[in-house]
């Protein structure tokens, strides 16, 4: 299997960055597809602890190549605050791409990220406040300046003023400050300089790949629950996560697609608001958020928790084409006495065994559970699977048989070496 799709499969911060780094020591190229700094995925090895919002997880790695694709939202200056940070850390011998396509985030994205929460009232999504759906909608209006755009100052200049013409009408009827042409192009044209090294057409480079059968992996970001397709809409984000958007957001095309790995905690959590109808407020949310550390990479927001969804995860699963289940953060669950997973929800006195596409009956939906015992043990230091307790395996059997998916993948721990692999997949 050459092509591998790693895909977050409940509301995000699943595990994939430790999952990619981990399925990176054996790949050539890593390639992030879609979503800006709004991730943030964790990295550990060797005592060190790394934290990336949009440069690729195979970046420590000096043989990898490393593509931000044409599906990203690109903000220039945090992009380069991120590379100068792993610059002071020593790792600046590395391969990267970025698409000449990608959309960049302005300020002005930011600004109006932030106002049209406060105007939502009580209804607020919760967004990491990033520029994420103000940069998607302008690539979709077609005024949206893309990383290209940035190497050709003529160019630039006019896509920008035809941009501000629109934005500084929207900042001034939000009563924000409008935004000055020269300072916005001056510390742009400087950006663009600066990465204009790593700046190309990254689908002739994914073909080229492709064709001599690299090993490529493509690093999702969110979550299905979270796509703007299938995710709980309208608490979403702003693109797709899903495998099918690959093809799409890099230039390669669909056949090219192998497999794809959910990415899936032992329980499920949730940032920012929206439904989520297994959702826990008593202590064992308190005892999981503790010993799982749930607090937001990016926003350092308290992380909402609850148990696994099993009516969530098929969709999932079914919207994404997931082949295999990586199993993510199994460690935190010891000392749950009973442990439960939804398999139905009740809507309306019926039980029900999909995501309604609505969110009034969404919020309707109440948890319909199977029970199961926990386990006591630790087990941080478990490296093959049969060591695991039998009702941590019964666990992930009843997983297995609940989505239909095999799980080739346990994970007991934040580190790189805390991953018990079932099968080889890539
Ligand atoms: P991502 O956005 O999907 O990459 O996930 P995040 O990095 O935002 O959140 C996952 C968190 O869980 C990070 O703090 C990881 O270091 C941590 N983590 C990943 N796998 C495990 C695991 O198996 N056990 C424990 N205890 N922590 C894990
Ligand atoms: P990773 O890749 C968890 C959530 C936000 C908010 C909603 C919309 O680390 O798993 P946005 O800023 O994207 O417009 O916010 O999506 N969100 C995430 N939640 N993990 C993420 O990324 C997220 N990226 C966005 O909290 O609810
Ligand atoms: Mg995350």
């Amino acid at each position: 299997m050459s092509r591998l799709v790693v895909v977050g499969v409940q509301w995000g911060d699943e595990g994939k960055g430790k999952m990619t780094d981990y399925l990176a020591q054996n790949a050539d190229v890593v390639v992030r597809y879609q979503g800006g700094n709004n991730a943030g995925h964790t990295i550990k090895f060797d005592g060190q602890k790394f934290a990336l919002q949009s440069i690729p997880s195979g970046i420590f790695n000096p043989h990898i190549k490393n593509v931000m694709a044409n599906g990203m939202v690109i903000n220039p200056k945090a992009a380069l605050g991120e590379l100068d940070g792993l610059a002071e850390r020593g790792i600046k011998n590395y391969q990267l791409f970025i698409s000449d396509r990608a959309a960049v985030i302005m300020p002005y994205h930011m600004m109006l990220d932030g106002a049209y929460e406060n105007l939502k009232g009580g209804k607020l999504i919760g967004t990491t406040k990033k520029g994420i759906g103000p940069a998607y909608c302008d690539k979709y209006s077609r005024i949206g300046i893309r990383m290209g755009d940035l190497l050709e100052p003529e160019y630039f200049a006019e896509r920008l003023k035809d941009a501000l013409v629109q934005k500084n009408m929207e900042l001034a009827m939000l009563g924000l400050e409008t935004m000055d042409f020269d300072t916005l192009y001056n510390e742009y044209i400087a950006y663009g300089e600066r990465l204009r090294p790593y700046i190309c057409d990254t689908s002739v480079l994914l073909n080229q790949e492709v064709e001599k059968d690299s090993k490529i992996l493509f690093e999702g970001a969110q979550g299905v629950m979270l796509c703007i397709e299938h995710g709980t809409y309208p608490f979403v984000t702003s693109s797709s996560p899903t495998a099918a958007s690959v093809p799409l957001n890099t230039g390669i095309a669909p056949r090219f697609i192998d497999h794809a790995l959910g990415i899936c905690k032992a329980y499920t959590t949730r940032v920012g608001e929206g439904p989520f109808p297994t959702e826990l407020h008593d202590d064992l949310a308190h005892y999981i958020r503790e010993r799982g550390n749930e607090y937001g990479t990016v926003t350092k927001r308290p992380r909402r928790v609850g148990y696994l969804d099993a009516v969530a995860l098929r969709h999932a699963c079914r919207v994404s084409g997931i082949n295999y289940l990586s199993l993510m953060l199994f460690d935190v669950l010891s000392g749950v006495e009973t442990l439960k997973i939804c398999n139905r929800y009740m809507l309306n006195g019926e039980e029900i065994d999909y995501v309604p596409g609505t969110l009034s009956l969404y919020e309707k939906c109440e948890p319909v559970y199977v029970e199961m015992p926990g386990w006591k043990e630790e087990l941080d230091n478990v490296t093959d699977f049969e060591q695991l307790p039998q009702t941590a395996k019964d666990y992930v059997a009843k997983i297995e048989e609940l989505t239909n998916t095999k799980v080739v993948v346990v994970s007991v721990g934040p580190d790189r070496t805390q991953t018990i692999m079932r099968e080889n997949i890539f």
